[in-house]
């Protein structure tokens, strides 16, 4: 374990690297549990930094072999080499050749960074400070180099060798059972895009050729016999090539692109240069084991780690306070590419829940921070939804700013002048002014400022002057360590709506048309007057979500049920929705802590009905409109005294309604959309198989005996995974015969199938009833589940604790516990899964009284244990700071 971790890192510290690394040989000889690694390193003193500096090197828990300097060794008093450390205090001060000698145990390694096994896959995870665990080196982005690397191993446990870049030899080794493979990455990278995989892979092929005509062999590996399996992967890889040429013009830039599958993962996937390596959730799929969610997620995800060849690796990140510069900007390209497949209405409003669910929440409570944030005491704990979803808000809003036209001038500028180098976001930012020659200084604030911006807005409508007047105010609360905010740049795209449904042309006082519908707010409070309005309009705000904040206005229900029916931006028609639902969820939650009756709202079930019984919605769509604001999503509109048991009654509550009121609609829709074609994946037939399973699932919510028959039904001669594991989910809502029966059939049938069988630890652990804690303590004990496999870890506590918000909450404390208890299990084995599990606690302040002590008591414990990674005490004492 590193030793510096109690100093945090400073933006304001940066300082370029003393050395520079021209050229990297590698040699590795992989063995399970002594795999020796040479490195030829060609160094010379940075010109542009300080003067005759040390060479000193990361490593983290290295063990070094030799050490030469232009080919004879050092003595021993001319260098210091610790685990995490190797340094040369006095180093000749010109261009020479370091050799360094290093030996790393794979098999040993559970924390799946650095060169690890899965399963008997040798494979390597180097973002973001993994490669010091494979050999010392200056371990930065900014430090780029050309690698060339040989791999050697047996033949009969590693008849596949992978590296980056193009295959330039190959061979057995003479006299021995072993061979190898020599891979040169003719592009300058850091060290975090290094990556080595060996085993015994099967893998298809395909090709691409580029839109300048070269050839492009791709090709994705995966465990044997699970190649009939990568066949969406390796479709989704196609689109996503094509779409970044037409879409941003960018090309393919060496001669082969490959995937790696592996069974563990810490993340989802990472895209190494040339050799992506993906967790096999994200690469495997088949109708029988993968659903429309699934399907969705490749698509996604095969498309990001591709982007990042452009946005990440040709241009990549100058020091780790930039990670936005390639994570955010690399959400926004995956964003639009799914965008542009599917359905744009229906992604945005997936996107928007997705922001505000993480995000939102994040930014609220004691892990909030700004896209790039100024200190950090352990990285891997930054890769957030801020840093990831926001980064990708504030690329959108410079795109909402400048125009389709300007936006892409901008990034053609960007790809030229900071092609092969580190860049900043003052470098990515700074193409867009240059681009259009609009001022973004005081847009910068967005990375830099942490919170969720609040916007009220005031509409009135003066008849007699024919005038509408929309009266804006902005508000940025305090976040940790920043007490005083200013101003933000907020972009609101807007409509006013005539009362026959269209938009009125928007006018300002002095005969300005504002330009593509876009507001720009930029003081604390600005006034904008339309003329030329005759009656009153209902404003449509922030369509299409333009800017990623809390917007209130004096909109009535009238307008808001106006708004569902007629608003041209189907963003807003949906969002009319959500506010009259979890206005109602949230006034019935402090009924139900008052004591008081809950209400129901026949205006919005009428609405939902509306949607479900009208042909011409998009059946994506009317799923988004009828799948009711989430337990979590009214926790954070409470915002405070958040009681999971009454926001979970209110919400079975309303449920239960559309079931009861929308019952013949809804048999009616199920009916319809049960097509019983032959399952495809693309995005209209899963949009129906949505529509289909809500129906089902508000019918069962209604209380129907009728509709449990009908969910064991679909879940018996379902022909899909999607449609298969929407019944049981359906059915494992209540305590109901027919549901124990199919979760055995559940396993019985996937046993073998651990992806599946993911699915089965989750569906168990999401249960809203009292008695699901102490299945998931015993599901702990089921020989299929291990500690040292992520996914599987993920799907049993992180359902437990993201999905089932009641039985992680108990009041008792016993769900709080047992996460404390899990974590610190882990910790030692896997420090950075187990921090992602602990961010679990970020928003234990906003719980009521009871359950906020109870939550900071085992916060408290965990930060009491005696040894903790940097990991988890980063974010248990980040979640503890008073603010
Ligand atoms: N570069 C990341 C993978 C990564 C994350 C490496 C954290 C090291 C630490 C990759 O591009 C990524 O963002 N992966 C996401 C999926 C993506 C679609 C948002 C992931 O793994 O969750
Ligand atoms: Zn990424």
């Amino acid at each position: 374990m590193r030793t510096d971790q109690d100093q945090p890192v400073r933006l304001a510290d940066y300082q370029p690297p003393d050395w520079l690394v021209e050229t990297v040989e590698l040699d590795v000889s992989l063995h399970p549990t002594a795999t020796r690694v040479r490195a030829r390193l060609k160094v010379r003193p940075n010109p542009s930094a300080r003067a005759a500096a040390p060479l000193t090197l990361d490593g983290d828990g290295l063990t070094l072999k030799s050490i030469k300097l232009d080919g004879r060794p050092l003595s021993a008093d001319s260098f210091t080499a610790t685990p995490d450390k190797l340094s040369i205090p006095q180093p000749p001060q010109r261009a020479c050749l370091l050799e360094i000698e290093t030996l790393v145990d794979p098999t040993a390694n559970t924390q799946l960074t650095g060169l690890y096994r899965a399963g008997a896959t040798y494979c390597t995870q180097c973002e973001a400070e993994g490669f010091r665990r494979i050999t010392y080196f200056p371990d930065r982005p900014d430090v780029m180099a050309i690698y060339t690397t040989r791999i050697e191993a047996e033949k009969a446990d590693a008849p596949v060798l992978l590296s980056n870049g193009n295959l330039v030899a190959s061979g057995d080794v003479a006299g021995t059972t072993r061979h190898f493979a020599v891979w040169h990455d003719p592009f300058p990278k850091p060290s975090y895009l290094f990556a080595l995989v060996g085993g015994a892979l099967g893998h298809v092929e395909d090709a691409f050729v580029t839109m300048s005509g070269r050839n492009v062999a791709l090709r994705i590996y995966v465990e044997p016999g699970k190649e009939s399996r990568a066949g969406f992967a390796m479709d989704a890889l196609k689109r996503a090539m094509r779409w970044d040429e037409q879409a941003f013009g960018r090309e393919y830039d060496l001669d082969i692109f490959m995937i790696v599958a592996v069974s563990a993962f810490n993340m989802g996937a990472m895209e190494n240069k040339g050799l992506n390596v993906f967790n096999d959730k994200y690469v495997l799929a088949t109708p029988d084991t993968a659903t429309d969610a699934d399907y969705a997620s490749i698509d996604a995800i095969i498309a990001h780690e591709y982007f990042h060849n452009w946005t990440g690796n040709r241009i990549t990140c100058r020091d780790w306070f930039q990670l936005c510069l390639k994570e955010g900007l690399t959400v926004f390209r995956d964003q639009e590419y799914t965008a542009d497949q599917r359905s744009r209405p229906v992604k945005r409003i997936a996107d928007v829940r997705v922001l505000r669910a993480h995000q939102f929440v994040e930014d609220a409570g004691p892990l909030a921070h700004p896209v790039r944030p100024d200190t950090y005491r352990e990285i891997n704990n930054f890769y957030t939804p801020t840093v990831y979803e926001k980064g990708a808000e504030i690329v959108r809003m410079l795109k909402t700013l400048l125009g389709a036209q300007g936006f892409r001038k901008g990034m053609d500028l960007y790809f030229k002048r900071h092609d092969g180098h580190a860049a900043t976001i003052e470098d990515f930012v700074g193409c867009f002014a240059d681009a259009t020659g609009i001022d973004l200084t005081q847009f910068m604030r967005w990375y830099r400022q942490a919170g969720t911006p609040e916007v009220a807005v005031t509409m009135s409508h003066d008849a007699k002057a024919r005038t509408c007047t929309l009266a804006l105010a902005q508000m940025l609360r305090p976040t940790p360590g920043q007490s005083v905010k200013e101003p933000m740049v907020i972009p609101l795209a807007i409509g006013l709506i005539a009362p026959d449904g269209h938009d009125i042309p928007l006018t300002l006082a002095d005969g300005r048309a504002v330009e593509r519908g876009v507001l720009v707010l930029s003081d604390p409070a600005e006034t904008f007057v339309f003329t030329n309005v005759g009656t009153r309009p209902v404003a449509s705000l922030n369509r299409a979500f333009s800017a990623p904040v809390k917007l209130t206005a004096n909109l009535t229900p009238d307008d808001l049920h106006f708004l569902a029916a007629h608003d041209s931006d189907p963003f807003n028609r949906w969002q009319a929705l959500q506010t009259l639902a979890s206005t109602l969820l949230t006034d019935n939650v402090k009924a139900l802590r008052a004591g008081n009756p809950m209400r129901t709202d026949g205006g919005l079930v009428a609405a939902l009905g509306t949607i479900l019984a009208d042909p011409q919605v998009e059946p994506a769509f009317a799923a988004q409109a009828l799948a009711v604001p989430s337990e979590a999503d009214i926790a954070r509109e409470l915002g405070r005294d958040v009681d999971p048991d009454a926001i979970f009654t209110a919400r079975v509550a309303l449920r239960a309604e559309l079931g009861n009121a929308l019952g013949a609609a809804l048999r009616d829709a199920y009916r319809r959309l049960s097509d019983g074609g032959t399952y495809s994946p693309d995005a209209a037939s899963a949009g129906r198989r949505s529509l289909k399973n809500i129906a089902l699932d508000l019918l069962a919510a209604s209380g129907s005996s009728a509709a449990i028959a009908l969910a064991a039904r679909q879940y018996q001669s379902a022909d899909n995974m999607t449609d298969r594991l929407a019944a049981v989910s359906t059915l494992s809502l209540y305590p109901v015969r027919e549901r124990q029966a199919a979760i055995d059939d559940f396993y019985r049938r996937y046993q073998s199938d651990p992806l599946v069988i993911d699915k089965w630890f989750a569906l168990q652990a999401a249960i809203p009833e009292p008695a699901t804690l102490e299945r998931v303590q015993e599901l702990t004990r089921h020989p299929a589940f291990s500690l040292g496999n992520p996914n599987r870890v993920r799907s049993l506590v992180g359902a437990f604790t993201q999905m089932n918000q009641t039985q992680f909450n108990r009041p008792d404390g016993a769900g709080y516990a047992f996460l404390a208890d899990t974590v610190l299990a882990l910790d030692g084995k896997n420090p950075q899964v187990a921090s992602r599990m602990m961010t679990a606690f970020r928003s234990w302040r906003a719980l009521e009284a009871v359950r906020r002590a109870r939550a900071e008591a085992e916060l408290k414990r965990v930060a009491a244990a005696p040894s903790l990674s940097p990991d988890v005490r980063d974010i248990v004492e980040r979640s503890l700071a008073e603010t």
